[in-house]
């Protein structure tokens, strides 16, 4: 009985729920439910720390910890609630850089404590550094995707310079701890060297690739807050930092594999230069003309279809015209028509962004075929509508080899016998080039913001 209400097992709990929690992540289904019992767990964690905790803390050190409870809970509480789904990137870059802030703060107080002992300094000094970039590192890769940084800063040889920063800050960190020097002033040059760093880091990389260094920051996180669970032989901690390293970790290499890239071209390759938003144009040009046509033509179309596969976009969450499109789809289908979504694994602007969307609007997860299950089906598909989508269905992807992003697996909508595409212009997407699908002889183009287009195809088709 002692046993249950002990430490030990209260954090031997929240470890549990953290791993069943991010398992039941892995499916639409189950995500909002893992996601209340990991955050159950880490409330128990947190609380049976305060309570149980064995040793001597002054009365006003418990205060402060309320204080920081309550505000970091308002405010956490309120900026998830407000925040729209396209800027979701932003806040995780964000939430990612406190932290890791949290994880060096935790170093620079506890250095003092541990001088002398070896391994706990290494342990100290890599949570510092690591925490440090982390920190850094995510603060500019939200300042890029807010717009506050618009292009790529280099230094001349930026890649050369950084690594040396980069051995330097090691070699001096390993001074620190091989001449056991309690100096807090070099623990702080330490410090600000390693927040340096992960400016310098992350300002060359292009703003299309910042979901991909978000996630490989919030794997650095991750590690910072094990070292820190290691140094205390805290095991939630440790287990903690764990998951979120390694889940991180292979989210970053998804992404990579999504888009055909090594994460060192990630890195090291300024890719992704310019962003959709501000992008007017792309630098190559396609010959040709492309077709306009209306609301009324494509209602007509899709009302003598059999077969049709939305693919939705960045553009549809923009629009915010997830639940538009589902009642189109229950439309058709009451009409008889089959429906299915083409989900492509980095469609939008984070992982899984489409299908929270469409989860959102309970959309039937069947309907929702992966990219290697739905390309062999465009074929026998009467009609594709590209809903706000662009860099996903590129046909450069495969025929240009000079195109950023040749070699990126996409949706084969091409081989479909109709293909429309809705959009606003002919503005590029993210990766800021040109599409020939808009010029190929079977596509139209439907010009518009999704959810008017979309909301005015369900007043056609109704009247039908
Ligand atoms: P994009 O290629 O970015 O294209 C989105 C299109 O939506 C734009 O061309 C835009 O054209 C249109 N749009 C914007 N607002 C709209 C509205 N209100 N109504 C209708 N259309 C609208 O999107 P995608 O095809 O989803 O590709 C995602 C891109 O992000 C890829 O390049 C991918 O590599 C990159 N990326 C994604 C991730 C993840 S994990 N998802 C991670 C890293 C990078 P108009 O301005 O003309 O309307």
């Amino acid at each position: 009985m002692e046993y249950i209400f002990s430490l030990e097992f209260i954090y031997l709990i929240a470890s549990i729920t953290y791993i069943l929690g991010l398992k039941m992540l892995g499916h639409p289904e189950t995500a909002r439910r893992g996601n209340l019992i990991a955050a159950g767990g880490m409330t128990l964690a947190i609380f049976g720390t305060i309570f149980l905790y064995q040793g001597e803390v002054a009365t006003h050190i418990y205060i402060l910890i309320g204080i920081a409870i309550i505000i970091g809970t308002i405010i956490g509480w309120v900026v998830a609630k407000k925040v729209a789904m396209t800027k979701m990137p932003e806040l995780v870059s964000l939430f990612n850089g406190m932290g890791g802030a949290s994880a060096a703060l935790i170093g620079l107080i506890e250095f003092h404590h541990y001088t002398g002992d070896t391994i706990s300094t290494v342990t100290i000094l890599a949570g510092i550094i690591i925490g440090s970039i982390s920190f850094s590192g995510s603060m500019i890769a939200w300042g890029k995707l807010n717009g506050t940084f618009k292009k790529p800063f280099r230094l001349p040889k930026y890649n050369l310079v950084n690594n040396l920063v980069f051995l330097v800050l090691v070699i001096f960190a390993a001074y620190i701890a091989w001449t056991s020097s309690g100096s807090q002033l070099y623990l702080y040059i330490l410090f600000f060297g390693a927040i340096a760093y992960g400016v310098l880091f992350v300002l060359p990389i292009g703003g299309a690739d910042m979901p991909v260094v978000i996630s490989l920051l919030n794997s650095f996180t991750g590690l910072a807050a094990a070292l820190g669970g290691f140094l205390y032989g805290n095991m939630v901690m440790l287990t903690g930092g764990i998951l979120v390293g390694s889940a991180g970790t292979i989210l970053t290499l998804a992404m990579c594999n999504a888009m055909n890239r090594s994460l060192f071209n990630v890195i090291f390759g300024g890719f992704g230069d310019t962003s959709t938003d501000e992008a007017e144009g792309s630098s190559q040009t396609i010959k040709g003309s492309i077709k306009k046509t209306t609301v009324s033509d494509v209602a007509i179309l899709m009302n003598y279809s059999q077969r049709i596969i939305f693919v939705p976009g960045y553009g549809l969450a923009v629009a915010q015209a997830q639940h538009a499109i589902h009642e189109l789809e229950q439309l058709l289908e009451s009409k008889g028509i089959e429906v299915k979504y083409a989900i492509h694994p980095v469609a939008g602007r984070m992982p899984g962004h489409m299908n929270v969307l469409l989860a959102e609007t309970n959309v039937d997860y069947d309907k929702l075929a992966e990219m290697e299950d739905v390309n062999p089906e465009f074929q026998n598909t009467d009609v594709v509508f590209v809903v706000g989508a662009n860099d996903v269905v590129n046909p450069a992807a495969h025929n240009d080899p000079s195109s950023p992003i040749f070699g990126m697996p996409i949706l084969d909508v091409e081989n479909a016998k109709q293909i429309i595409v809705n959009k606003r212009s002919m503005k590029p997407g993210y990766a800021g080039i040109e599409n020939e699908l808009f010029y190929n002889q079977k596509t139209s183009m439907l010009f518009g913001d999704a959810k008017t287009v979309i909301q005015e195809l369900l007043t056609e088709l109704k009247g039908m």
